[in-house]
């Protein structure tokens, strides 16, 4: 079943090339000190191509104007090295187990290659990579291009992603399937945490308790770093060091998300330290809870990112004037672009294998990419105000809340993949109250 996934779209990729080669290689595994390494994660577009999660591999796919084919590269088995790190797939069963072509010893690349780019003139690849196979499959090709008797060897370089992102923009229902599953882990740990927090305990025993909800419930990895930031922490947009104390009446703002098979989740949710709103807080929560409600409300196809942007400054402008931290029209906010200072960054993201989907907003011409069925972005409105800015009315200094969500595009609107994680102040509140074991 996964294996028809993965040939579709390996027939879509070679259905959208020139005749030419094009080439996607693996991960490979990354050194943290000395001679042991960081956990392995696949690369994204060859996960989505294969379904293989193995380092050391690269998938080649090549046409010509009589056929095409599909040929993996792969470590061969070998039992002394997988008495050490675990069993490889081996060159014998990867055709079968993955709908390959050819597959070969990932060893006799070199060679391989001398065979199978001649009479290319286009080679499909990340052209800004740096990846060893990929360097030297340019190798190859230049060698062949000083070989004169072999004819049309590779000199045209196409940048594969711009083919592939656009692909992996439009989600399938697998890919969804997978989505939802990280989201309903990602939920338990999010409540579990709102319901664990508590004065005099350090953030990172908040981080340790998400983490093991996702790994509990089997998933492979964090879609990110998680972030679990005790009131004026929050306004560090990426802190992810989770080495302060949490302290009474302060706010708790975690943005937190597990993987499941390489998908993403991505979410962030604000509650109280001690498990209550104060009077400021709630006022500035519930401000950016009703824009990212109206933000959400107006997902649907034929929309953009950059609508939505709009939609989100406003609105949040619309909030800090009415609270007293931003000053002047409506129109000179908009104008001066005021909210920057404290809304600075996007209202969202495609998300999908990457946590940011690497496909753009605008399109080749510089249009807009417009919202069709099946995209997934994320809508996370916030306000951050530092505790040492003199601006911002007192009572405000030192809060930061952020609310995101993961939106799903249907035929005729949206569905919000992760209404089910508490959001409103009642919903916080309440499960703040709860015992958080039973969230595990
Ligand atoms: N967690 C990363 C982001 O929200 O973009
Ligand atoms: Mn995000
Ligand atoms: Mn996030």
């Amino acid at each position: 079943m996964k294996n028809t996934i993965y040939s579709k779209r390996r027939k879509k990729v070679l259905s959208q090339m020139q005749n030419g080669v094009a080439l996607v290689p693996s991960a490979s595994m990354q050194m943290r000190s000395n001679d042991t390494e960081f956990p392995f994660r696949q690369e994204s577009n060859f996960y989505y191509l294969s379904g293989f999660n193995e380092p050391d591999a690269l998938l080649l796919l090549s046409k010509n104007k009589k056929s095409s084919k599909t040929v993996l590269f792969l470590r061969k088995r070998d039992l002394q090295a997988e008495m050490w790190v675990g069993k490889r797939l081996g060159v014998e069963d990867a055709c079968a187990a993955l709908g390959v072509d050819e597959a070969y010893d990932i060893e006799t690349l070199d060679e391989k290659l001398g065979e199978l780019l001649p009479g290319h003139l286009n080679l499909y690849l990340d052209t800004f990579s740096s990846n060893s196979y990929l360097l030297r499959a340019k190798r190859t090709a230049e060698k062949l291009s000083h070989t004169r008797n072999v004819e049309r060897s590779p000199h045209n370089f196409i940048h594969l992603n711009t083919l592939l992102e656009k692909m992996r923009l439009h989600k399938e229902p697998y890919e969804i399937e997978q989505i939802k599953k990280a989201l309903s882990i990602t939920k338990q740990a999010h409540h579990a945490a709102m319901a664990a927090a508590k004065p005099g305990m350090k953030e990172y025993e908040i981080q340790a308790l998400i983490e093991y909800i996702f790994k509990k419930h089997g998933s492979q990895h964090d879609a990110y770093g998680t972030i679990v930031a005790g009131g004026n922490n929050a306004n560090t947009l990426h802190y992810i060091e989770n080495s302060n104390l949490l302290n009474a009446g302060e706010l708790m703002l975690i943005d937190a998300g597990c993987e499941w098979n390489c998908y993403a989740s991505d979410i962030t949710r604000t509650s109280p330290v001690s498990g209550k709103f104060s009077k400021h807080q709630q006022a500035l929560y519930e401000g950016i809870l009703d824009a990212q409600l109206k933000i959400i409300k107006a997902i649907k196809p034929g929309g953009s990112k950059q609508k939505l942007q709009a939609k989100s400054e406003r609105l949040l402008t619309e909030v800090m004037r009415d609270l007293g931290i931003l000053k002047g029209s409506m129109d000179e906010l908009i104008e001066k672009k005021s909210f920057k200072k404290y809304y600075p960054h996007g209202i969202g993201h495609w998300m999908g294998l990457d946590v940011h989907d690497t496909c753009p907003y605008k399109d080749e011409n510089g249009k807009d990419i417009l919202f069709e069925e099946g995209m997934v972005l994320t809508v996370e409105p916030a306000i951050y105000l530092p505790l040492n800015d003199p601006d911002i009315p007192e009572a405000f200094r030192g809060i930061g809340i952020r609310t995101e969500d993961d939106i799903l595009l249907t035929a005729k609107g949206h569905e919000n993949l992760s209404h089910d994680i508490a959001k409103s102040v009642d919903e916080v509140e309440k499960i703040c109250a709860m015992d958080y074991r039973e969230f595990i």
